[in-house]
C-alpha cells in the first residue's frame, strides 16, 4: 500500500491547457475520402480486428478496439457516460441529462456537452458513451435521468446540442441506446412491440436529431423489438437508421449485446463491445474472418464497418494530435493523472439552479431573504453528505437520488444542501438540522417553531442494479427513505413547510394540499454544486426558470403505462406518450409537462404568425428518372414577451401545435420553445420557424415524412396546460 501512494504522489500532474480551440469537425465526404486513404490498404483481418473489442476489465477504457499496424490505426477508448467520464478521478459531476433537458435552455446543453467534450479529450478518450435518448415512456424507468423526459422534440434538441458540443471538442459521440430501450427492468429478455408510425414519430426523433448533427455513433440496446435483438435488427439498423436517416458513421453494440456473428454483421452491426470476455462475447474477431472466409459475410461488409470507423475518427479530427488515455491508476495499474475539470463547475452551479423547477410557491413565499431569517430547520438525510461516502461503486449503496449505475461519474466533491444553505444564510441564521429520516419526533422538534422548515425527500434508481429491491426500474411511485411521513411531520409542526424533492422521476406527493406546505422545488440530479445551486434559488440569487420535462401525475393509476413486467412490452399508447395522453384523455395531472414558476410574472403580449406552403416535383435522378412531389412549408411566429414582475428573470416560452383533424395526432405537440432572459420592464420577441420537419408525420404507406392538409393550430404557452395565445392556419399541400 505504502509504495502504491508514494507511487501516484511521484507521478506527473498534467493540467489541460485552459483554451482549447473547438476542432473544426470534417463533413462526412472529406472523412470518407480521407478513410478510403487508411482502409483500402487493410486486410480483412485488419478491417476485423479495428471492429473487434478486447481488454475488459483490464484497467483499461470501458471498451477498447484492436490496434493495426501497416497502416495504423490506433486502439479506440470507449468509455461511459453521458454525464461525465464515469469511473474517474479529477473530473466533474455535473447535472445528468434529464435536468439538462430540464434547463429547456439550449445554449447550456451545448456548454455542457462541450464541456464534458474537453474532459472525455483530455483524459484521452476517443467515443464518449452519450447522449442517452431514450424515453420517459413509463415513469418508472430505471435510467429516465439519464436522458431528456417525455417528449421528443425536447429530446431531439438535446440530441443536436450534445452531440455538436461533443464532437465540437473531438470526441465521438455515441447515441444510445438504440432503441426502445425505454425500461430497465427485464430489459434483456421481452420483446418490444411498436407500430411503424409511432417508432418514427416518438422514438425516433431524437435519434434522427442526432444524425443530422453529425453523431459518429450509435449504440444498439439489449432488447428485441418484434422478435429481433436491437444489434441483429436489419430493419432498425440497415433500413432506418442508414438508409432513411442516411447515418454515416458506425453501430456499436451495448456491452454484450451481441448475439450473433453472421446475423449482426449482415443486419449492420459495425462493432462489437466488449469482445471477447469471461463473460461471453467474441462473435467478432476470428470468428466474423471465418465467416467471412466461408462466404456467409461478404468483404465489402467488413471493408464498410472499417470504412464507418475510421470516418468517423477522421471526421473529429483525431488524426491529428490526441492525448493519450489517463483513466483511474488504481493498483496495479498507473497512469499519470490527469485533471480535466478546469472552472467546470461554474456551468454545473448555473445548470443545476437552472433546472431547478419551482413547483408550487403558496403567497410567494420564495425566496428567501437571509437578512429576514432568524432560524431555519433542514430535515432529512437528503439534505446531507451521500451515507455511504463518495467512493461508493457506481454508487449503488447510496439512499439519496443520485442516479446509480454505468450512468454516474465520481464526485470529486459533494456541496450537500445542508453546507450549500448553511453558508448562503451565513451567522446571521440560526440552522437546526434532523437529517434522519425515521425520526419523526426530532424532525418535528427542529421543525418548531423555525421561520422556515425545509424538509428533503428523495427516489433513486440506476441501470438493472437493485438499489434498496428496485431491480432496474422503480416498483413504484412512491418516494424513499420514509418520505411522505417524514413531510406530513414537517408540515404538521411548521406553518412555513418548504418541500425540496431530489428524484430521478415523478413521485406521488399524497401531502401536496397540506395547507403548510407553501412551496415545492424539484432539483432532479443537480450534480456535484447540489447545495450551491439550490441555495442560489432559495434566496433569489438566481430566478427559477426549470420546466418540468415529464408530467407528474396526481395518482400513479393516472398514467397510461403500467409498471411493466414479462414479455411482450407492447407499446399500445402509440403516439399518446406523455402529457399527450393526459391531453387526449382528459385527465388533469398534478404538474403538467413544460410547468415551472418565476419569482417574476411574464405577460404575453401582440402576436402574429404566417404561414405558406408550396408543392413540387424533384427529379429523384437515378436510372428511373422518377419524380417525387415534394412539400414545403413555412410558418413564422413573433410572440412578444414583457417581464412585468418585480424581478428579472428567464422564461420559457413554448410552443404547441394541433394537427389537423383525421390523422390520428395527439391534441398537443411540442415543436418549439425558447429561453428568453429578461431584466424587469423589459420586452423581447420571440421568433419561431416551423417547416417541413415540424409539421409532417410519418406516413407508412408512402414510408416517408408527409405534411398533413387542413387546419393546423399553434399555441404558445408558458407550460402545456398554461396555453396564452391560440390561433389556426391552413395548409393544403
Ligand atoms: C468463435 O469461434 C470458436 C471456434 O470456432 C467457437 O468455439 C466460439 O464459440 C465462437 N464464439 C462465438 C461467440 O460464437
Ligand atoms: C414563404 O414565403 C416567403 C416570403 O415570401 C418565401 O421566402 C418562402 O420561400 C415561402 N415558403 C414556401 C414554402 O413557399
Amino acid at each position: 500500500m505504502h509504495s502504491f501512494l508514494s507511487l501516484k504522489v511521484s507521478v506527473l500532474l498534467v493540467t489541460v491547457s485552459l483554451v482549447q480551440a473547438k476542432v473544426n469537425v470534417l463533413s462526412w465526404d472529406q472523412a470518407y475520402s480521407r478513410a478510403h486513404s487508411v482502409v483500402d490498404q487493410m486486410s480483412l483481418a485488419q478491417k476485423v480486428a479495428i471492429a473487434t473489442g478486447t481488454g475488459y476489465m483490464n484497467g483499461l477504457c470501458t471498451g477498447n478496439t484492436y490496434s493495426i499496424r501497416n497502416p495504423n490505426f490506433p486502439s479506440l477508448c470507449l468509455q461511459d457516460s453521458s454525464m461525465g467520464v464515469h469511473s474517474a478521478d479529477d473530473v466533474t459531476a455535473g447535472v445528468a441529462g434529464i435536468n439538462a433537458a430540464a434547463s429547456f435552455d439550449k445554449t447550456a446543453i451545448r456548454a455542457r456537452g462541450e464541456y464534458m467534450g474537453k474532459e472525455f479529450r483530455g483524459k484521452g478518450i476517443n467515443v464518449q458513451l452519450g447522449p442517452s435518448l431514450n424515453f420517459a415512456r413509463s415513469p418508472y424507468g430505471g435510467r429516465m435521468w439519464e436522458s431528456g423526459g417525455e417528449d421528443p422534440y425536447l429530446m431531439g434538441v438535446l440530441a443536436s446540442e450534445t452531440v455538436e458540443g461533443i464532437q465540437d471538442q473531438g470526441v465521438i459521440a455515441m447515441a444510445k441506446h438504440f432503441i426502445l430501450n425505454d425500461q430497465d427492468l427485464y430489459r434483456n429478455s421481452p420483446s418490444f412491440r411498436i407500430d411503424e408510425r409511432t417508432l418514427h414519430e416518438v422514438y425516433l426523433w431524437p435519434f434522427a436529431r442526432a444524425v443530422e448533427s453529425g453523431v459518429g455513433a450509435v449504440m444498439c440496446a439489449y432488447n428485441k423489438i418484434d422478435g429481433s435483438y436491437s444489434c441483429e435488427n436489419d430493419y432498425l439498423l440497415n433500413t432506418v437508421l442508414k438508409k432513411e436517416l442516411d447515418f454515416k458513421g458506425f453501430v456499436c453494440s451495448d456491452w454484450l449485446a451481441t448475439m450473433s456473428t453472421i446475423k449482426a454483421v449482415n443486419s449492420g452491426l459495425d462493432m462489437e463491445m466488449p469482445g471477447d470476455t469471461v463473460f461471453g462475447g467474441g462473435y467478432f474477431g476470428r470468428n466474423l474472418t471465418d465467416a467471412v472466409r466461408r462466404r456467409l459475410v461478404s468483404e465489402e461488409r467488413t471493408t464498410d464497418m472499417a470504412m464507418r470507423i475510421v470516418a468517423a475518427w477522421f471526421k473529429m479530427r483525431q488524426d491529428r494530435f490526441y492525448p493519450s488515455v489517463a483513466l483511474d491508476s488504481f493498483f496495479p495499474y498507473s497512469a499519470p493523472i490527469v485533471d480535466v475539470q478546469q472552472d467546470h463547475y461554474k456551468l454545473v452551479r448555473e445548470m443545476g439552479a437552472a433546472s431547478n423547477v419551482l413547483l408550487k410557491n403558496t403567497n410567494n413565499i420564495l425566496p428567501l431573504d437571509p437578512n429576514n431569517v432568524r432560524r431555519i430547520a433542514i430535515i432529512g438525510s437528503d439534505a446531507g453528505p451521500y451515507p455511504e461516502g463518495r467512493h461508493c461503486e457506481d454508487r449503488e449503496c447510496t439512499g439519496g437520488a443520485l442516479g446509480s449505475g454505468s450512468g454516474t461519474v465520481k464526485f470529486p466533491y459533494y456541496i450537500d444542501p445542508l453546507q450549500g444553505l448553511s453558508e448562503a444564510f451565513g451567522y446571521r441564521t440560526q440552522v437546526r438540522s434532523s437529517l434522519d429520516d425515521w425520526d419523526l419526533n426530532k424532525a418535528a422538534r427542529a421543525a418548531t417553531g423555525a421561520d422556515y422548515a425545509i424538509v428533503f425527500v428523495s427516489a433513486n434508481s440506476g441501470n438493472e442494479n437493485d438499489v434498496n429491491d428496485n431491480a432496474g426500474d422503480r416498483k413504484n411511485l412512491y418516494l424513499w427513505q420514509n418520505g411522505d411521513n417524514l413531510v406530513r411531520t414537517v408540515a404538521d409542526a411548521n406553518r412555513n413547510t418548504i418541500v425540496v424533492v431530489h428524484s430521478v422521476g415523478p413521485v406521488t406527493m399524497p401531502w401536496i394540499d397540506h395547507p403548510n406546505i407553501k412551496a415545492v422545488l424539484w432539483p432532479g440530479l443537480p450534480g456535484q454544486e447540489s447545495g450551491n445551486s439550490l441555495a442560489d434559488i432559495i434566496t433569489g440569487k438566481v430566478n427559477p426558470s426549470g420546466r418540468l420535462p415529464y408530467t407528474i401525475a396526481r395518482r400513479e393509476g393516472d398514467y397510461v403505462t403500467s409498471n411493466i413486467r414479462g414479455s411482450p412490452v407492447n407499446y399500445n399508447e402509440k403516439l399518446l406518450v406523455g402529457y399527450k395522453w393526459f391531453d387526449y384523455a382528459g385527465i388533469e395531472p398534478l404538474f403538467p409537462f413544460g410547468h415551472g414558476l418565476s419569482y417574476t410574472k411574464f405577460n404575453y403580449n401582440r402576436w402574429k404568425y404566417s404561414a405558406n406552403f408550396s408543392t413540387h416535383y424533384k427529379s429523384e435522378g437515378g436510372w428511373k428518372g422518377e419524380d417525387k412531389l415534394v412539400q414545403e412549408a413555412d410558418v413564422l411566429i413573433d410572440t412578444s414577451i414583457l417581464n412585468a414582475g418585480p424581478s428579472d428573470g428567464a422564461e420559457v416560452v413554448q410552443l404547441y401545435i394541433t394537427f389537423p383533424g383525421g390523422y390520428g395526432e395527439p391534441p398537443k405537440s411540442l415543436r418549439g420553445f425558447e429561453k428568453v432572459f429578461l431584466r424587469r420592464g423589459e420586452t423581447f420577441n420571440v421568433h419561431f420557424r416551423l417547416q417541413r420537419k415540424e409539421l409532417s408525420i410519418w406516413d407508412t404507406v408512402a414510408k416517408d415524412w408527409v405534411i398533413p392538409s387542413g387546419e393546423y393550430t399553434i399555441h404558445i404557452g408558458a407550460s402545456s396546460r398554461d396555453i396564452r395565445q391560440s390561433g389556426k392556419f391552413s395548409l393544403f399541400v
